[in-house]
């Protein structure tokens, strides 16, 4: 009698999970990574080399970590470092999250209407607990009311208490930001965040001219 063996696929590594789930939530920036990076100049070039470091660094933390604290610009890449550090950690325990997205995530589970839909609780402890957490767009689309950042203060506060490691973009300015979440948050993200500020020309305005278009 033959025996055939079919070949056993291998399990999904922590970093194909980190690019699946990218792709299935930020489809247009999954590809993002630190070789199609482009710096052409000094300060694009150091932006690249704290992102490299600190993601080279993450993968010897066994537990929590720095911040990094990408700030400027709209499509200056801060989402694009941020998505290239975040794939080459590879953490199991990896969120990737839009402020918005966060926001609304929970406002929505105040109307929870099935036992088997996350509560409040559940929402708040996956992005405690992440063993990396990626706030993009940090201050973008949310009307900076009391209950935004009361959560988002909250949430920053707690994974600065646990020392988790936490990944941050923005396009809010210093005072802006003490604004948006107080004094106190920002100035535990100034002790902890590796900051990094992007203030050239948008890429996405050349974009279309790189591709060949009008
Ligand atoms: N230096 C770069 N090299 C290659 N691609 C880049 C570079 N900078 C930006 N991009 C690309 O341009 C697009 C916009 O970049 P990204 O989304 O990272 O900008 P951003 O700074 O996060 O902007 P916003 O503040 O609007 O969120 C993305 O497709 C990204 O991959
Ligand atoms: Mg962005």
């Amino acid at each position: 009698m033959t025996v055939t063996t079919l070949p056993i696929d291998q399990p999904p590594s922590a970093r194909d999970c980190v690019i699946k789930n990218l792709e299935v939530k930020n489809p247009r920036i999954a590809c993002a990574r630190f070789e199609n990076f482009e710096a052409h100049t000094p300060a694009q070039q150091a932006a690249l080399e704290v992102a490299q470091q600190y993601a080279e660094e993450a993968r010897e933390w066994n537990h929590g970590g720095d911040w990094l604290y990408l700030a400027g610009f709209a499509g200056t890449g801060k989402t694009h470092l941020a998505v290239a550090a975040t794939i080459a950690i590879g953490y199991w325990g990896t969120e990737f999250v839009t402020a918005s997205e966060l926001i609304d995530e929970i406002k929505k589970s105040f109307t929870r209407r099935y036992t088997d839909e996350p509560t409040t609780e559940d929402i708040k402890r996956k992005y405690l607990d992440a063993r990396l957490l990626v706030i993009d767009d940090l201050g973008a689309g949310q009307r900076g009311t009391e209950f935004e950042s009361a959560l988002l203060s909250d949430l920053l506060c707690e994974r600065y208490r646990g020392t988790w490691a936490t990944i941050i973009t923005t396009n809010l300015g210093g005072s802006q930001m003490t604004d948006f979440l107080g004094q106190r948050v920002v100035d535990r993200i100034e002790e902890v965040a590796r900051k990094v500020e992007f203030t050239w020309d948008s890429y996405r305005r050349g974009s279309r001219r790189r591709r060949g278009q009008p």
